[in-house]
């Protein structure tokens, strides 16, 4: 049973639990590759993260509350940044690792990426006016977008940033102009439509381009775009940009983007006598949510696709560019889970005598909507205690008005589970916080970073005094 747009109620044909959960032998047992690293279960079987346990966490800050272990961020964030740019230092370029902070980004954040040595990719004037709070260095900053404007551009350029990427001929001469009007020379990359979707598993590569993002390869408007920017005196080109998609666990997408990108920048080498310095690969390395997911380490992935850039490099006859990579999931995800209170527990019966268990949290689709929105699968476990009753197959959902607000679609938890048990999702440190809403009027949770026995709010929860400040009422 998949999404139906009057919610899951409306759907048919329920099937029973999906393939990649087992009836589990130990209901309190975690899946490693799923939680932070400093995540276990204490001597009382509560959920501990870098010491700190769940009930201390939601007894100090409350529930619903995103917790990221700090370590773990910045332990994955390190590892992208060595082993990306050893594995490129072998085929001669090199590589630079860009946080992607669409996947979550505060202050805090910032500056771990920045202390780690890593680069920024923000795509609005929001998550840059962050970036400039922390301090972060303006030639470390790659600004995305395909509709920025004018003062998101101004703003960039006047800080210096490392890179605009451009998507479209009119915002060339939005670039052009901003940068003569403030005499710098702006670095730019062109975003080139390569043609390759890729989602978990699979790949698709096609002839058509049919999306809002970048310059068409095969319509020739990436080459015309190259042709425009290196006429421009106000423009530096760096080189080509191609971002193919999400939840990627393979490199063969990588593969057929990075072969059709190096061709057009060996056709510019060729016909414009140009060697650029660059290419931009993206991001989208995919990360485990369930059991069902085998997500490749970065070193893995470099070793993959450094062996492509060079047979690649090689077939076309050109030295290999410095290559950078925008891993924002793959990084935020995994170092943080949401811990919520459970309120209800309400048995239901499905067709075929299975049946579920409902077990309704404090929070839901606005501090998780990547469910109700992707259909995305996550897991849950007790946070607070071991559980005692046997596995029972149930769903966690939210507490807002709509059938559809599911935070895990299936789990097993303790039979025994019940008002005031705290429950625990992994795998929400990226997509969550960053795409939250204020749905029903219920205040965003906080982000609580932990770090070596200590937990600090790094973003604070909104209460409904903040949700009210912005309401202007008529004259009461
Ligand atoms: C241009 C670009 N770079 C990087 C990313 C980050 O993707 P992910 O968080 O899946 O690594 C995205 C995500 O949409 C993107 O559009």
């Amino acid at each position: 049973m998949r999404a139906h747009e009057a919610g899951a109620l409306h759907a048919s044909g329920y099937g029973g639990p999906p393939q990649w959960l087992p009836y589990p032998g130990d209901v309190n047992e975690l899946m490693r590759i799923l939680w932070p690293r400093t995540v276990r279960r204490d001597e009382q079987g509560r959920l501990e993260v870098a010491g700190v346990d769940a009930v201390s966490l939601a007894q100090e800050f409350g529930t619903p509350a995103y917790v990221v272990d700090e370590a773990d961020f910045r332990a994955r964030a390190r590892a992208f940044r060595d082993d990306m740019g050893a594995a490129f230092a072998q085929v001669g370029g090199g590589a630079d690792v860009y946080y992607a902070s669409k996947a979550f980004l505060c202050t805090a954040v910032a500056q771990w990426v920045a202390q780690e040595g890593l680069c920024l990719d923000v795509c609005s004037g929001g998550e840059l006016a962050v970036a400039i709070r922390a301090g972060f260095p303006g030639e470390r900053i790659g600004m995305h977008g395909n509709n920025k404007s004018a003062a998101e551009i101004r703003a960039a350029l006047d800080y210096g940033v490392g890179r605009i990427v451009l998507d479209s001929f009119d915002e060339i001469d939005r670039v052009t102009a901003i940068a003569a009007e403030l005499g710098v020379v702006a670095p730019v990359m062109i975003r080139v439509t390569v043609g390759v979707e890729a989602h978990t598993h699979e790949y698709i590569a096609t002839a058509h381009e049919d999306q809002k993002f970048g310059f068409s390869l095969a319509g020739g408007h990436a080459y015309k775009a190259a042709e425009r920017v290196l006429s421009e005196g106000d423009l530096r080109l760096l080189g080509f940009h191609s971002h193919i998609g999400s939840q990627i666990f393979d490199t063969a997408g990588f593969e057929v983007a990075a072969r059709r990108a190096l061709e057009l920048h060996a056709r510019v080498a060729r016909e414009q006598g140009v060697q650029l310095p660059e290419l931009d690969l993206g991001g989208g390395f995919g990360i485990a949510y369930t059991s069902e997911h085998h997500p490749l380490s970065p070193a893995e992935l470099g070793a993959g696709m450094a062996r492509i850039i060079e047979r690649e490099c090689r077939a076309e006859g050109i030295p290999a560019p410095r290559i950078s990579l925008e891993p924002g999931r793959a990084i935020a995800g995994p170092a943080g889970f949401t811990l919520y209170e459970v309120g209800t527990v309400k048995e239901v019966e499905l067709e075929g005598g299975l049946r579920r268990t409902y077990v309704s949290v404090d929070g839901g689709m606005s501090d998780n909507a990547r469910t109700a929105l992707y259909e995305a699968d996550y897991s849950a476990t007790i946070a607070n205690r071991r559980g005692e009753g046997e596995p029972m197959l149930s769903r966690v959902v939210g507490k807002h008005c709509e059938s559809g607000d599911i935070v895990v679609m299936d789990e097993y938890l303790p039979a025994d589970i019940g008002p005031g048990d705290l429950v625990a999702v992994p795998g929400t440190g990226a997509y969550c916080r960053a795409l939250s809403s204020q749905y029903n009027h219920i205040p965003r949770p906080p982000v609580l970073a932990v770090r070596d026995g200590v937990a600090r709010v790094i973003v604070r929860r909104e209460t409904i005094e903040d949700i009210l400040a912005l309401d202007v009422p008529d004259e009461l």
